[in-house]
């Protein structure tokens, strides 16, 4: 089958540092990726290839079949690409139907067919349909997140990109947020590629674990194989950390 994503040697320097130093990354239909790696290693920078806003310096990147480089209708394709932003990113001035009616209205949807869709959506992510008519800034930042996620996924993307997507959030709406996400990856058979400094949820989430360093990819594999061979003892200690804290809790709480 024709991978979704597919990057070969890729490479992207920032005056001279390279931000990206030969990734080679291959991701299948319907795969959960989470892509984990300390601040600056890269994963931004990765994920903006994959939709055309950093060209690389060399290498290649090609997404759902086309070569990114040369795609013939760039903006085409980034409608193909649902994109949940690091920054929140709804725009503050339109009302929440308005942010998530974004692509299909530049798909050129007929009104009932957005409409629909909308409310479609909020039920999807868990908000009440009430709140389409409010301004993000009339939101908690977990609603606001959840219409991040809405917003793209409104087109039907087959790919969704999320750059830590609940990462502003605190630990106890984020847990659900994730779930829910992960059951909706499932339902709507899409690959999601998930950026997350929070290597519990990386382990919670993904059926695959990407794990960067300095522009390199220094381990890719389902958790349970990187937690038992993984060479790396950077990688080892990145993923024991999680179960750590977990027999710590266990031994305060006595469980
Ligand atoms: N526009 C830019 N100009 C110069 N350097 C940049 C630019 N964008 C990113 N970098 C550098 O490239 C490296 C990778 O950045 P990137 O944003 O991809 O990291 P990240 O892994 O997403 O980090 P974080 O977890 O903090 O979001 C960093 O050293 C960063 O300073
Ligand atoms: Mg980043």
């Amino acid at each position: 089958m024709q991978p979704v994503i597919r990057l070969e040697g890729v490479c992207k320097r920032y005056g001279g540092r390279p931000a990206l130093d030969g990734i080679g990354l291959t991701v299948g239909p319907g795969e959960f990726v989470a892509l984990v790696g300390g601040s600056g290693s890269g994963k931004t920078t990765l994920l903006k290839t994959l939709n055309g806003l950093i060209r690389p310096d060399a290498g290649h990147v090609a997404v759902l079949g086309e070569d990114v480089a040369r795609a013939a209708r760039p903006h085409v394709l980034r409608r193909r690409i649902g994109y949940v932003f690091q920054e929140i990113g709804l725009f503050p001035h339109r009302t929440v139907a308005e942010n998530i009616a974004v692509v299909p209205a530049l798909l050129d949807w007929p009104t009932e067919r957005i409409v629909a869709r909308t409310a479609e959506l909020l039920q999807l992510v868990g908000l009440p349909v009430e709140v389409k008519d409010r301004l993000p800034a009339a939101l908690s930042g977990g609603q606001r997140q959840r219409v991040g996620v809405a917003r793209a996924l409104a087109g039907e993307p087959p790919l969704v990109l999320m750059d830590e997507p609940f990462g502003a959030l605190d630990p106890i709406i984020r847990e659900p947020l994730g779930a829910d996400y992960r059951a909706l990856h499932e339902r709507l058979g899409v690959t999601t590629l998930m950026v997350t400094h929070d290597i519990a949820e990386a382990v919670l989430l993904a059926d695959r674990v990407v794990v960067l360093k300095e522009g390199r990819i220094l381990a890719d594999g389902a958790p349970a194989e990187l937690l038992s061979q993984a060479a790396d003892p950077d990688v080892r200690a990145l993923l024991e950390a999680p179960l750590r804290q977990a027999r710590r809790l266990e031994a305060r709480f006595g469980a």
